[in-house]
């Protein structure tokens, strides 16, 4: 599949898929959605990979949604583009292979709102994180406001999106926005580490893994539980592949083989 605004290559078991706008600090428009859309829609090539790490080119991971685009929006077209980011956004969450961000430099709107729907986010010590659009008189639109009280409480939620200044990487990982910081020269690499160590663990557990916390969140505590309990059993015999090869591997004191 051929990119303008994108770029993908493939190491080993892990993929890096690249937004590459850097004139525009890889701004995302409708063209940018589209492509990444064909992207997760392209199964064959997602199937070759156990994770994948998603990061910027140049100085930002991604400064938001493009304000220039945006500046003569009806409301119709407001409420698309929030709904074909949202769609984008649900495609990462849904992938069944771990997504991990690359924040090489300034994640803000809709680029972090990127970020926070990546299983895990790796940041560069001098990266800027936030939710500015209150600046414009806009409000997140690609599920900032949900996602973001999710993972760190409504009153840390609220505090970046009413300010709408930003937070350093070591702010963003004191509140748990970034599980892990890395030196700017290295952020790329140092997440692609962390993606082949995850990349080792049994694919199936990583995707019931994901499957669960994700869809977890959506259902009362109960519910979830339930779910669990059956994905758990169903290790024991209708799922048991990779099972089996761990609890193996663990007793004949070897390395599973997935
Ligand atoms: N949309 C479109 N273009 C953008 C952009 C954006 N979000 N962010 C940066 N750019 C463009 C700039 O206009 C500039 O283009 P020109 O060279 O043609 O003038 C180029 O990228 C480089 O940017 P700067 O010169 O501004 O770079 P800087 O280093 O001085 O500042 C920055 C960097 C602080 C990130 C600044 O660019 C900035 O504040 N950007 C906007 C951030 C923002 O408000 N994001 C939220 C967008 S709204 C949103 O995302 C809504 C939503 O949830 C749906």
């Amino acid at each position: 599949m051929k990119f303008n605004y994108l770029k993908f290559e493939k190491r080993d078991k892990i993929g890096i898929l690249t937004l590459d706008r850097p004139n525009a600090l890889n701004a995302l428009n409708e063209d940018v959605f589209k492509e990444l859309t064909g992207f997760f829609n392209d199964k064959e090539t997602i199937q070759t990979i156990r994770a994948l790490v998603i990061t910027g080119e140049g100085k930002a991971f991604i400064a938001g949604a493009d304000i220039k685009a945006m500046q003569e929006y009806s409301t119709q077209d407001g409420y698309d583009f929030s709904e074909i980011g949202k769609g984008v956004f649900d495609q990462i969450a849904n992938l069944e292979i771990p997504v991990i961000a690359a924040i090489n430099g300034f994640a803000l709107g809709g680029g972090l709102e990127l970020a926070l729907s990546c299983d895990i986010r790796v940041a560069s010590e001098k990266a800027r994180l936030g939710l500015p659009e209150v600046n414009l008189g806009l409000i997140p639109g690609f599920n900032g406001t949900q996602r973001l009280p999710r993972l760190v409480g409504a009153g840390n939620a609220m505090y970046l999106m009413m300010l709408g200044e930003g937070i350093t990487a070591n702010e963003a990982y004191q509140l748990g926005i970034v599980q892990k910081l890395a030196k700017p020269e290295s952020v790329l690499e140092e997440t692609i580490e962390l993606a082949e160590k995850i990349a080792g663990k049994s694919p199936n557990a990583l995707r019931l893994i994901k499957k669960m916390v994700h869809q977890g969140v959506e259902l009362n505590f109960k519910d979830a539980g339930k779910m669990e309990s059956k994905e758990f059993g169903r290790l024991f015999k209708e799922d048991q592949k990779e099972r089996e090869e761990g609890i193996n591997a663990f007793l004949e004191k070897r390395k599973p083989n997935w």
